[in-house]
């Protein structure tokens, strides 16, 4: 896969929305709050390699709820992000995950400390949406605040050109379940930490995430380095 920006980019990018990047590129921490996600410039991804074997990372596999405030590196996210759903055959757009009828129609928003991001496979970037720290709404648990990264899990129902309100759900969930997957997976071979959980108050996160009516919050996913014991 293309990637657009070098780190050099990703570098003068994070400068300009105020994180500062250690060597390794971890997002250490927010020097000024921007004013507008206008001011923000999207973060560039690059496709990772390698990786255990399949049937290690099911070894591995678990839910886990004690998170590292430590940050993720930007490869690192980019790398979750492809497991999770990036495009994998850029020939036909098609992604790492199924979906019914390819409708794609589950869109990864990303909260992190500072601010909110969209998920876009095709340019592998994360567009800035918001720059609040939104993920003490994606969940009840006191963990959803500690993790660094709070993954939310929305369907487009425009995307949906007929079926009932039912079937509509039955498929943004039974996709936004392979995602989240891929997610768990990705965080076994990282030796991340993560867990998927309900949404408490669906209304609450969709008003302060700005979503449209027909943007539907399915699940949310933390994702973090383990605490240290
Ligand atoms: C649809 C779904 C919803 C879940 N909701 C929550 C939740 O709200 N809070 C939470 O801490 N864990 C949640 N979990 C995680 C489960 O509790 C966890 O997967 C289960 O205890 C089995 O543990 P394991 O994933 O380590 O095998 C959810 C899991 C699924 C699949």
């Amino acid at each position: 896969m293309e990637t657009k920006l070098s780190r050099r980019d990703v570098l003068k990018a994070a400068g300009a929305t105020g994180m500062i990047l250690a060597s390794g590129g971890a997002i250490l921490s927010v020097t000024s709050a921007a004013a507008s996600a206008q001011e923000l410039k999207p973060i560039a991804l690059k496709t990772p390699k390698g990786g255990n074997s399949f049937l290690q990372l099911l070894e591995k596999r678990s839910s886990s709820r004690e998170y590292s405030s430590e940050p993720l590196p930007v490869d690192v996210l980019a790398g979750l992000l492809w497991a999770a759903f990036g495009i994998n055959r850029p020939e036909s757009g098609r992604r790492t995950a199924p979906s019914a009828v390819n409708r794609q129609e589950i869109d990864i928003y990303v909260a992190a400390a500072n601010g909110l991001y969209l998920y876009d496979a095709k340019s592998s970037a994360l567009k800035p949406i918001l720059v609040d720290d939104i993920r003490a709404l994606t969940g009840r648990q006191a963990y959803v605040k500690e993790a660094p990264i709070g993954i939310i899990f929305v369907s487009d129902y425009t995307k949906f050109e007929k079926g009932t309100e039912e079937d509509k759900l039955f498929y943004s969930a039974a996709d936004t379940g392979f995602i989240s997957q891929n997610v768990y997976l990705y965080c076994a071979s990282e030796g991340l930490a993560t867990v998927v959980h309900m949404v408490a108050d669906k209304p609450a996160l969709a008003k302060a995430m700005k979503l449209r009516p027909e943007q539907k919050i399915i699940l949310a996913q933390s994702v973090g380095y383990p605490k240290k014991k």
